[in-house]
């Protein structure tokens, strides 16, 4: 029924003509959600869950920060305390530690899908090469969090990881004495990997995300090759 008898509104439809005619609700819609695409297939759906993945990495690692401690006297036990003490503790760092492999496992089936459809060609190159700082990061993402506990696994993994950058010609050595702050892993090294993961990575992640989706919304999606018979 409606509110208003001079509009003949009620008053949600009148509020959201207040906004719209302010914040262009409609048009972000018909931009971003209702646009034309081609038929496509289940496969056209990895980046989108990619982003739903990224997006509960954000969520579950912003609650693990709540009670994670980033300090190699109190990590572990901060760990121990959130799979322990806290209340669906084990469920968030379970979601965030399983979240993590299933990421990179979905964001590189969705890279194959679209290298299957010639979507690296252009015009599509630069949200192709988003694409590649993507996966890049996101893996930096996890060699970085996987320090974090600060067990043995961690130790040891991040040693033969920064080991590895140590091997590269020339930098080598510089970039393994930057990766751990110092010649040793220690406590720096654990402040600089948490920095990373919290702050210069998602930040980056954020940033690639929107020049990507900024340039599948421009652009449109390749449709699916069709067989040639
Ligand atoms: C966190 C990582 C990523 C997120 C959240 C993401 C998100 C998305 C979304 C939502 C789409 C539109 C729907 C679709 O076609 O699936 C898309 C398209 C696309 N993505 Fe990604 N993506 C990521 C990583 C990558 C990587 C690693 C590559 C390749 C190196 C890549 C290359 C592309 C290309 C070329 C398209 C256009 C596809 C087409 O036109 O059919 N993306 N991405």
């Amino acid at each position: 029924m409606a509110d208003s008898p001079v509009t003949g509104e009620t008053k949600l439809e009148g509020l959201y003509r207040w906004l719209d005619e302010r914040a262009g609700l409609t048009t972000i819609w018909k931009t971003v959600f209702a646009r034309a695409v081609p038929k496509t297939n289940w496969f056209y759906t990895l980046g989108s869950a990619s982003m739903v993945l990224a997006m509960l990495q954000g969520i579950t690692g912003m609650l693990l920060t709540i009670y994670y401690v980033p300090s190699p006297d109190k990590a572990y036990d901060s760990i121990n305390f959130i799979m322990n003490q806290v209340a669906f503790g084990w469920l968030i760092r379970g979601m965030h530690h399983w979240g993590a492999t299933l990421l990179v496992i979905v964001v590189f089936l969705h890279m194959l899908k679209s290298y299957f459809v010639g979507a690296y060609k252009y015009p599509r190159e630069i949200t192709w090469l988003t694409g590649g700082v993507l996966l890049l990061v996101v893996l930096v993402m996890g060699f970085s969090g996987y320090l974090l506990p600060w067990n043995q696994k961690a130790y040891w993994a991040t040693s033969v990881g920064t080991a590895i950058a140590g091997a590269v010609p020339v930098i080598g050595p510089l970039l393994e004495r930057i990766l751990r702050g110092g010649q040793e892993i220690g406590a720096v090294t654990l402040a600089r990997f948490y920095g990373l993961h919290i702050w210069w990575i998602p930040i980056i992640v954020l940033g690639m995300i929107g020049v990507h989706l900024y340039l599948v919304i421009r652009i449109g999606i390749t449709a699916p090759p069709e067989r040639d018979e």
